[in-house]
């Protein structure tokens, strides 16, 4: 029989309190238990990013997270992001042209965010390498790194 765990966990500003199993990944709470099906699963094995949430602030690859880990985290998720009004960053991808079939997109999302979080005006190529671990399939990424340059800008307005 697997082990049970008692976690807490902050998932979009709401405090979660549940009996996880041992076993269980961060993103299977997220999806399976909570009903945040923003993350992906896409490789499951740390590759591909589809399933990228914030803990803490920096943005992580749920499958290879197990939930206990979260214990007494700040989890962000798509649907926190997007919650009251879109996110910048949610409107530049829109504009730019950075979202086809949307898999990739909250992952992609959440790891800019983190970026912009703490470095609010970074460089083309910086936006490349923090997000290097989120794979698009689609967009050939142009967009994306558009829309990222074009969210910063916005929220330095703001
Ligand atoms: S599903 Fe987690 S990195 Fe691919
Ligand atoms: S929009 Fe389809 S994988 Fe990125």
């Amino acid at each position: 029989m697997v082990e049970t765990v008692e976690v807490a966990v902050a998932v979009n500003g709401r405090p979660v309190r549940r009996r996880v199993r041992a076993d269980q990944r961060l993103l299977d709470v997220l999806r399976d238990d909570l009903r945040l099906t923003g993350a992906k699963e896409g490789c499951g094995k740390g590759e591909c990013g589809a399933c990228t949430v914030l803990v803490d602030g920096q943005a992580v690859d749920s499958c290879l997270v197990m939930a206990y880990q979260a214990d007494g985290a700040a989890v962000e998720t798509i649907e926190g992001l997007g919650e009251r009004a879109l996110h910048p960053l949610q409107e530049s991808f829109i504009e730019k042209g950075g979202v086809q079939c949307g898999i990739c997109i909250p992952g992609m999302i959440l790891a800019a965010k983190a970026l912009l979080d703490q470095h609010p005006r970074p460089s083309r190529a910086e936006i490349a390498a923090a997000l290097c671990g989120n794979l698009c399939r689609c967009t050939g990424y142009t967009p994306i790194l558009d829309a990222v340059e074009d969210a910063a800008e916005q929220l330095e307005a703001l």
